[in-house]
C-alpha cells in the first residue's frame, strides 16, 4: 500500500537502545559476579574476550548520560544473572543488586524508562555444569531469579523482558557460544527439551510478574525474521511456511497463545525431538500471559523447497540455515548486504511487523535493529556513519508506515546504544551511537565519542520521528 494518510507516532514512543550485559558491562568477574557460559567460552580466533567490553561497569554514568543527551525515553538492558547469584542460585551477590539499582537510578534521573531483559544468553555456568536448561529444575532457577529481580526493582522497572532471542538460542546457540552437545545423539532432542523448560519458565515469570507487580509489563524478546519463499512456486510458500513456524511461530504462538504450532510440532517429530510434556505444563503454558511483544529484527530470510537431500546447515542468526525435507537457504537477490553479510530490508520490516500483529494484535516494541560496520574514528575525533543512519531511517521510515497502517507500536530500542562486543565477531563489528575508543585487543584509552548517528538519532527523538533527515 502507498500510504499517503500518515498518522502520527504515537505520543510516549519509547525511543531508545539496547546493550547486553555480557556484551557491554566487563568487570566479568569482579565485585562478586560468577562465571556465565560466555565467560567460560572459547571466542572465536581473532575476537576480543568479554572480561573489558566497552567497560559500562564502570563507566555507566558517563554512558547513561550521553543516552540522555540523545534524549533517550527508554533503555534496555540485561541484567547478568551470576551478578545476582554467582552460582546462578543460592546466595545474591549484594554488589550485583546494587550495581543494577544504580543503572536503573541513573535512568530515572534523566527520565530514561529501563526496559529490563531477564536473561541475555548469559547462563550461569554452575547452572550450565549441572545441565542447564536441559534439567527440569531450570524452570525453577529461573523462576527465583526473576522474583529476585522483582523484589528488588519492582518499584522503579515497569517494562520487563524475559529471554532474549530464545528462538536463537535454540537454532543457533553454538555460534552464541551457548550449546554444549557433549555425549548428545540428538542435538535436536536436546535443545527442544531445554526450549520446552524455557518457554515453562517464561510463562510462569509472566504470571508471577503479574502477581507481584500489578503495573508492570512484560514480554518475550526473540527474533523475528519473516521467510520469504524464493518464487511463487506452490511448493516454496510451503517451505517458507515451514521456517516461519520452526523460526518465529513457534515461540510466539506460545507465548501469547500457550499452544505448539503444529508446523513446528511436525518438525520436531521428524527429528524425534518432542519433548517431554508432563501433565499441567500446558495449564502453566496457558496462564502466562505477555503484555506486549517485544522483538529483534535484522533482516528478512529466504527459503526454497527442500527435496530431502544435502545435509543440514546452521547459519548465525540472520544468516543461511538449511534443514533437508523441510526448507532450504536460498539467497536473496532484491537485497543489499552489510560488510558483515547480512541482508538489508527495511520493506521486509514492515511486512514482519504487520505479520506479527495480525497473528497476535498485541502492542510491539523493536527491541533491537541495526547495523554493524567497521567504523572509523578520524584524527579530529569524529565517526561518519552515514551508513548506520541511512539503515536507521530506512527502518524507521517502515515503522511510521506500520503505524499509519493501524500497527500498535510501543517503542524502538535499536542495537545498540554504544559499541560492545558483537556476539562472535569482536568489537570490529560496531553498533553504537557512541564510538568507544577500543581495538580487538588493544584497549587504548576507552574514551567515548559522539558518532554522526548520535547527533542524527538526537533530532529523531527530539520530533518524535517526523524529521528523519
Ligand atoms: C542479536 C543479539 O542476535 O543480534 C545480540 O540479541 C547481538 O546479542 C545482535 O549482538 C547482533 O548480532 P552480532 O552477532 O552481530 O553481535
Amino acid at each position: 500500500m502507498i500510504i499517503t494518510k500518515n498518522k502520527k507516532m504515537p505520543e510516549n514512543f519509547l525511543w531508545g537502545a539496547s546493550t547486553s550485559a555480557y556484551q557491554v558491562e566487563g568487570a566479568n568477574l569482579i565485585d562478586g559476579k560468577g562465571p556465565s557460559v560466555q565467560d567460560v567460552k572459547t571466542v572465536p580466533e581473532g575476537t576480543s574476550e568479554l572480561d573489558v567490553c566497552a567497560d559500562f561497569y564502570h563507566r555507566y554514568k558517563e554512558d547513561i548520560a550521553l543516552m540522555a543527551e540523545m534524549g533517550f525515553k527508554a533503555f534496555r538492558f540485561s541484567v547478568a544473572w551470576t551478578r545476582i547469584l554467582p552460582e546462578g542460585a543460592g546466595e545474591i551477590n549484594p554488589k550485583g543488586i546494587e550495581f543494577y539499582g544504580n543503572v536503573i537510578d541513573e535512568c530515572l534521573k534523566y527520565n530514561i524508562e529501563p526496559i529490563v531483559t531477564m536473561f541475555h544468553f548469559d547462563l550461569p555456568q554452575a547452572l550450565e555444569e549441572k545441565g542447564g536448561w536441559s534439567r527440569r529444575e531450570s524452570i525453577d532457577e529461573f523462576v527465583t531469579f526473576a522474583k529476585i529481580l522483582f523484589e528488588n526493582y519492582g518499584d522503579r522497572v515497569k517494562y520487563w523482558l524475559t529471554i532474549n532471542e530464545q528462538n536463537m538460542l535454540t537454532l543457533v546457540g553454538d555460534v552464541l557460544g551457548t550449546s554444549n552437545f557433549d555425549g548428545v545423539t540428538n542435538k535436536y532432542k536436546k535443545l527442544y527439551q531445554a526450549n520446552h523448560h524455557m518457554l515453562l519458565a517464561q510463562a510462569k515469570v509472566m504470571k508471577l510478574c503479574h502477581d507481584m507487580l500489578p503495573n508492570a509489563k512484560i514480554g518475550p524478546a526473540p527474533n523475528i525474521s519473516l521467510i520469504y519463499p524464493a518464487s511463487c512456486k506452490p511448493k516454496d510458500i510451503l517451505a517458507a511456511q515451514n521456517l516461519n513456524a520452526i523460526r518465529n511461530w513457534l515461540y510466539l504462538d506460545m507465548a501469547v497463545y500457550g499452544r505448539y504450532n503444529n508446523l513446528a510440532w511436525q518438525f520436531l517429530e521428524e527429528r524425534d525431538a518432542v519433548p517431554h510434556i508432563e501433565p499441567g505444563d500446558m495449564d502453566i503454558m496457558a496462564e502466562g500471559h505477555p503484555d506486549f511483544i517485544g522483538f529483534n529484527y535484522y533482516s528478512t530470510a529466504t527459503v526454497e523447497w527442500s527435496d530431502g537431500s544435502g545435509e543440514a546447515v546452521t547459519g548465525n542468526q540472520q544468516t543461511g540455515s538449511s534443514e533437508p525435507g523441510i526448507y532450504k537457504n536460498f539467497v536473496n537477490p532484491n537485497l543489499l548486504r552489510t560488510e558483515f553479510g547480512w541482508e538489508i530490508d527495511p520493506d521486509g520490516f514492515r511486512a514482519t511487523v504487520r505479520e506479527m500483529y495480525s497473528r497476535y494484535h498485541l502492542p510491539m516494541i523493536v527491541t533491537e535493529n541495526g547495523l554493524g560496520a567497521y567504523d572509523k574514528l578520524t584524527e579530529d575525533g569524529k565517526i561518519h556513519d552515514d551508513y548506520r543512519i541511512e539503515y536507521l531511517r530506512r527502518h524507521i521510515e517502515q515503522i511510521k508506515l506500520a503505524v499509519s497502517e493501524g500497527v500498535e507500536m510501543m517503542g524502538y530500542c535499536p542495537w545498540s546504544a554504544i559499541d560492545l562486543i558483537s556476539t562472535h565477531e569482536g568489537i570490529v563489528k560496531r553498533y553504537g551511537f557512541i564510538y568507544v575508543n577500543r581495538d580487538e585487543f588493544d584497549l587504548k584509552d576507552m574514551a567515548r565519542y559522539k558518532k554522526d548517528s548520535f547527533y542524527w538519532y538526537k533530532n529523531v527523538i527530539a520530533t518524535n520521528g517526523e524529521d528523519l533527515e
